[in-house]
């Protein structure tokens, strides 16, 4: 089966082509133009995604060396996301999937970041505990078949990813913050600035980081213009107070759920920190993350998850809508 993932949700304009489980081509097309505003403007990356879709999807069936004649179906980003960008995606599919008289299947881009494990490790089995942390979402699920999923804890407020753009910008380095800070991270003491850490009480699975956000807005303000203040010591405090913290409370997830498997999804899974420090915590637990690439948004893991749905009975009704704040369950 032939099935070609669309993703547009936030700033990402993204097309993928996958056959039989395997991604034949991915192309994607990040928007710097957002760099300029320190974040991205929703009304921007909708005119972006519209002027951009079609050549990057035609792009991705030069790459995969197909023709749009052989595919079976389309998956394509429903939510959550961005209402314009979802709305430029869903409708270019729809039309696409008319056009070409194939089924067209909305897909939810949380639990694609999900499935993208499955891409990594094929072997990988069911029931499994997935921290969930992306730029808007963090959230620690059981996820016991397709479908079937039980939400253990999730943020109060901002999400970790959010955390490190927030934490990125008042270090004044640029966006998406995650990279930056990691990059500055590299030369820095961890130990060096003791950041708060919230809902540390026992057995919580709830995070809380917008505190962690105004304790390094005022630790920066603390000092004259004339004082030094190492900004990777900073960063690399910063990023050990969010990453040791995600770890703190997947130990909790996997030892209260007694599963002996657990996935990284989203954007913040691509930290090579969260990486080691995971892997050191939970040394009789199997971990499992996404390849880099597919770690933050891409059309692969639409179009991966889009054929799994479709195996799985799917009809094909183009009345669906686009879901902005749509839930994982
Ligand atoms: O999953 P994603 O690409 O988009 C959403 O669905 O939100 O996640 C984006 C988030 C951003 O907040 C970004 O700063 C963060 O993932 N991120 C990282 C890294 N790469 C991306 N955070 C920490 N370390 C990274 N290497
Ligand atoms: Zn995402």
């Amino acid at each position: 089966m032939i099935v070609l993932g669309i993703e547009t949700s936030c700033d990402e304009t993204a097309a993928a082509i996958c056959q039989d489980g395997i991604i034949k081509a991915s192309v994607l097309s990040s928007q710097s133009i957002h760099n300029l505003y320190g974040g991205v403007v929703p009304e921007v990356a909708s005119r972006e995604h519209e002027r951009l879709l079609n050549a990057i999807v035609s792009e991705t069936f030069v790459k995969a060396n197909i023709n749009k004649a052989d595919v079976d179906g389309i998956a394509v980003t429903h939510g959550p996301g961005l209402a314009g960008a979802l709305l430029t995606g869903v409708s270019f599919a729809k039309g696409l999937g008319l056009g070409l008289g194939i089924p067209v299947i909305p897909i939810n881009h949380l639990e694609a970041h999900i499935y993208a494990n499955f891409m990594a490790d094929p072997t990988l089995e069911y029931p499994f505990v997935c921290l969930l942390v992306s730029g808007g979402h963090t959230q620690i699920w059981l996820i016991k078949e397709l479908g079937n999923y039980i939400l253990m804890g999730e943020t109060r407020d901002d999400a970790a990813g959010e955390a490190f753009d927030k934490g990125a910008r008042i270090l004044g380095l640029g966006y998406p913050g995650g990279p930056e800070i990691e990059k500055l991270s590299k030369d820095g003491n961890s130990d060096k600035v003791p950041f708060p850490k919230a809902l540390m009480e026992k057995e919580s699975l709830e995070f809380s980081f917008s505190g962690l956000k105004t304790s390094l807005l005022y630790y920066m303000d603390s000092f004259t213009e004339n004082e030094h203040v190492s900004k990777p010591d900073v960063a690399a405090s910063y990023e050990k107070a969010i990453v040791s913290t995600l770890v703190e409370k997947v130990k909790r997830a996997v030892r209260q759920s007694g599963v002996k498997t657990c996935v990284i999804a989203g954007g913040v899974a691509a930290n090579q920190s969260l990486r080691i420090l995971l892997k050191q915590t939970l040394m009789d637990t199997k971990i499992l993350f996404p390849d880099l690439q597919f770690c933050t948004d891409n059309a692969a893991m639409i179009a991966f998850l889009g054929e799994i749905k479709f195996k799985n009975n799917y009809k094909n009704d183009l009345s669906f809508a686009i879901y902005p704040n749509l839930k994982l369950a």
